[in-house]
């Protein structure tokens, strides 16, 4: 495994195919699947670990976000990586840095509740495949708004990389995996599993042909029930990222609740 930590060094590397999976750390089994798809689709994997402050709203978790540098590094190579590339914030963010906003997609949901997120994840992202020049990137769909913006990122700035999306990894109990996990009590631990459960408890009456205002406001309730304060509880159309009542191959069930002081989102495809 090589540690690259500026990007004179990176440009050095000897590289062919090049399948990138950039993460903030903190990495977990779903990481590790998206390093374990690149490795069989590339003939060289970089891991970037940044954890990226422009993504972080004033009050939330920047200085505490989990930073296991030496784990991640065992675990990244484990699953295949040959470049952990973790550059410093000075080296990757100049005085007054140039910032992308990504219109529409980012108008709902988290880009409600978490204002100035996805300019930070579209600079940052564009930033990295600048500087990688990957020819495949690989991102969770458990950050569905996130896949949507970065893939209209990509079409409308031309960036030269494949997009490959992967299915959520989820705990056995139905949790989705997420570093943020780590921030949970013991108690809320055991909750935690619910939103999937209403997720799929949503998705089967949709399909059912409940009305969709019903099963939505119904599925608020149930999370307000479980102790969770729920953001949003959506069905969405992936396009655009906003609310809709139709049911096809775009529409995805989405929800951000806290419990306790942990943020959790998740979501699901209604035609999965
Ligand atoms: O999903 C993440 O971990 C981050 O948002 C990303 C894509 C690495 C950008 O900082």
């Amino acid at each position: 495994l090589i540690v690259v930590k500026s990007i004179g060094d990176l440009k050095r590397e000897p590289l062919n195919s090049i399948g990138f999976v950039p993460t903030m750390g903190a990495l977990h089994a779903g990481h590790l699947s998206l390093i374990e798809r690149a490795k069989q689709e590339n003939d060289r994997v970089v891991v970037s670990v940044f954890v990226n402050p422009t993504q972080f709203g004033p009050n939330e978790d920047l200085s505490k976000y989990p930073r296991p540098f030496e784990r991640d590094c065992e675990l990244a190579e484990k699953a295949g990586a040959d470049i952990i590339f973790s550059p410093s914030v000075e080296e990757i963010y100049p005085t007054n840095p140039t910032m992308i906003h990504v219109p529409i997609v980012t108008h709902f949901l988290e880009g409600e509740f978490r204002p100035g997120h996805f300019d930070g994840v579209a600079t940052i992202v564009s930033k990295l495949f600048n500087i990688v020049q990957p020819t495949r990137a690989y991102f969770g769909l458990k950050d569905l708004q996130q896949c949507a913006v970065i893939r209209k990122l990509v079409k409308d700035l031309n960036h030269a990389v494949e997009l490959i999306f992967c299915d959520t990894v989820r705990e056995l109990d139905g949790l989705a995996m997420s570093s943020r996990n780590a921030y949970l009590s013991q108690s809320d631990r055991e909750i935690a599993p619910q939103i999937y459960r209403i997720l799929r408890l949503c998705q089967a009456d949709l399909l059912n042909h409940i009305e969709p205002k019903l099963a939505l406001s119904s599925s608020m309730g149930q999370l307000l029930d479980n102790g969770f304060e729920p953001d949003y509880f959506a069905l969405v159309d992936w396009n655009t990222m906003s609310p809709t009542e139709v049911i096809d191959e775009n529409s995805f069930l989405v929800v951000a609740a806290r419990l306790g002081t942990t943020r959790l989102i998740d979501n699901l495809k209604l035609l999965g």
